[in-house]
């Protein structure tokens, strides 16, 4: 059965499940606000190791994440499946981005919140250039490739949504760490180009 590491905690996962599904399942920190139609973009991730048991980069990936980001080995956890045995390992944005602002508010002990606020600065500076600034153009070249039964899909399970919601929520809150880790430096991972 594969494993599918998030936020370094260790998750069974199956053969063709979705990395957000596994993730929703048992309560990881990953955001899924239109509920997997690939519009949000809430769930990125970046897979640290595995990559070869994903299925290749889709159209949605392509139109939200730029190629940089391809590079580093992001992917939409909603339109990224399970394809191979192993250990896969993935970090969550939702996650990444709690981390450096608990990392400013409550800094490591040989740290201080003036110190720990420039790793957050150059964090959201570049998801703005990568995501607010892109996204008409990426808006209109994702929206281009929606299935409208998945827009209203969260109104058909809305208890299932806010189900997943209350259980990342509480799931979330229960592991605010003391002293939160800073996130390591990307690791650039190749992922197989689309076909
Ligand atoms: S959940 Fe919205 S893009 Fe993946």
């Amino acid at each position: 059965m594969p494993t599918v590491v998030v936020n370094g905690v260790s998750l069974e996962g199956k053969l063709g499940e979705r990395l957000i599904d596994v993730a929703r399942r048992n309560g990881a920190h990953v955001g899924f606000v239109c509920n997997g139609a690939g519009i949000c973009q809430t769930c990125q991730c970046q897979v640290l190791s595995g990559s070869a048991s994903l299925s290749p980069v889709n159209v949605f990936e392509q139109a939200w994440l730029s190629e940089n980001r391809l590079n580093e080995g992001h992917r939409l956890a909603c339109k990224t499946s399970i394809r191979g045995e192993g250990t896969i390992e993935i970090r969550t944005k939702a996650e990444d981005l709690r981390r450096q602002v608990l990392a400013v508010v409550n800094p490591p002990a040989d740290s201080n919140p003036v110190a720990q606020l420039g790793p957050l600065v150059q964090y959201i500076t570049r998801m703005v250039g990568d995501e607010v600034l892109r996204f008409p153009l990426n808006a209109v070249n994702a929206f281009r490739h929606v299935n409208p039964s998945d827009l209203t899909a969260v109104f058909r399970d809305v208890n299932r949504y806010l189900s997943d919601v209350s259980r990342v929520t509480k799931t979330t809150l229960n592991n605010t760490p003391a002293r939160p880790h800073l996130t390591t430096s990307p690791q650039v991972i190749q992922i197989e180009a689309p076909k």
